[in-house]
């Protein structure tokens, strides 16, 4: 297997710990010897072990039967070695402390505790690097750690389900609006994002639990809860996951309080009101809107004032799809 081959298998096989490395990015990483594989890492879980971590601790167990040294074997990794020392040691220091004298990097991470300290650290030790290898694929695998870390805040999806008659709940009351199927496809979305953020009367009105119920394993995503109101902090919204609560309603300073933090995407999942506050604040990246062919008439409240509110709002509709009588259509900035 040459480099480039090595590199899509480092990219594919980490996209398999994309809901359980989150909010890291997926890295994958091998080492070989000449054509052969000698071990692979892969970050599989928020908080543990980085993939070039566990790839040389793998490859200790083939020391002196398959390779004597570990300068005669490459190191690819899909992401810049990290410089900085968080949750484990740097992966950089601990390359060069094992004694690689080859490193092929996929894309240069954009963290700005990163952003190229790692590959300083291998080239001032005398490890030839070369970066760039299907970077823009690794960039789209990690579509919202690279999205955050360029704009300096998180990227924020919006949520909707609709009835036909473009409604969004009866005041006061719980309704189902779609399909038992969209609403398994909402966890999915929960599943892909770091935080999801409600309002208030969301949470009064319908006492939801908003964490990601799907069957296979994700690190769950923290919940952030604007009001100005007081609450009941033993309603289920508050089990198992940290909860981040303002009281403050504007919500630039809101998000821009994530700017320095882990969580590079949030999920809006709330009424009229703060949908289209984060509208009219141009906040939003994505619009996810499910619309089924139920009729919620007189009794409704609207999600919008005005027709065609969404392409007002400058964005251009991306995809949609039919799930069982929904349609489900993705919208994103028309820029
Ligand atoms: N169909 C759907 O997809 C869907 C999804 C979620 C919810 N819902 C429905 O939406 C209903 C509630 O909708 P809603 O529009 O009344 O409330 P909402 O959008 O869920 O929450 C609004 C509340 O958020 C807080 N807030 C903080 N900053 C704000 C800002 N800048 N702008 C606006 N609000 C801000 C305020 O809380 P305080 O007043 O507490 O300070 C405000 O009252 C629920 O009954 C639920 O059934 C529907």
């Amino acid at each position: 297997m040459n480099y480039e081959e090595l590199m899509l298998r480092a990219i594919t096989k980490a996209e398999k710990y994309k809901y359980t490395a989150k909010p890291n990015p997926v890295v994958g990483a091998i080492i070989v010897n000449g054509n052969e594989i000698i071990s692979e890492g892969y970050h599989e879980k928020y908080g543990e072990n980085h993939a070039e971590v566990n790839a040389i601790e793998q490859a200790y167990k083939y020391k002196g039967k398959k390779f004597q040294s570990f300068s005669e074997l490459a190191l690819i990794c899909t992401l810049e070695p990290c410089s900085h020392v968080g949750k484990t040691g740097s992966c950089a220091q601990f390359i060069v402390k094992t004694g690689f004298k080859q490193v092929i990097i996929g894309a240069v991470d954009p963290n700005p505790k990163v952003a190229g300290r790692g590959i300083k650290i291998l080239e001032d030790n005398n490890i030839k690097v070369e970066i760039g290898l299907f970077d823009a694929l690794v960039e789209k695998q990690n579509k919202f750690f690279f999205y955050k870390h360029k704009n300096k805040k998180p990227y924020i999806t919006v949520k909707i389900a609709s009835s036909f008659d473009g409604m969004s709940h009866i005041n006061k009351e719980r309704v189902f609006i779609t399909s038992e199927s969209s609403r398994n496809d909402v966890q999915k979305i929960r599943a892909r994002h770091d935080a999801i953020l409600t309002g208030g009367n969301t949470l009064r009105n319908d006492d939801p639990k908003m964490d990601t119920r799907v069957d296979f394993a994700i690190n769950q995503a923290k919940k952030i809860l604007l009001t100005s109101k007081p609450y009941n902090n033993e309603l289920d919204f508050f089990n198992n996951t940290s909860v981040d609560v303002f009281k403050i309603n504007d919500l630039n300073e809101i998000i821009d309080s994530y700017k320095n933090s882990e969580i590079c995407s949030i999920l809006v999942e709330a009424g009229p009101k703060l949908v289209n506050a984060f509208l009219k604040e141009e906040m939003v990246d994505e619009l996810i809107v499910y619309t089924s062919k139920k009729i919620l008439g007189g009794k409704g409240v609207n999600w919008f004032d005005e027709d065609n509110a969404i392409e007002n709002y400058g964005f251009k509709l991306e995809s949609s799809y039919k799930i069982d009588t929904d349609l489900k259509e993705i919208f994103i900035k028309d820029e």
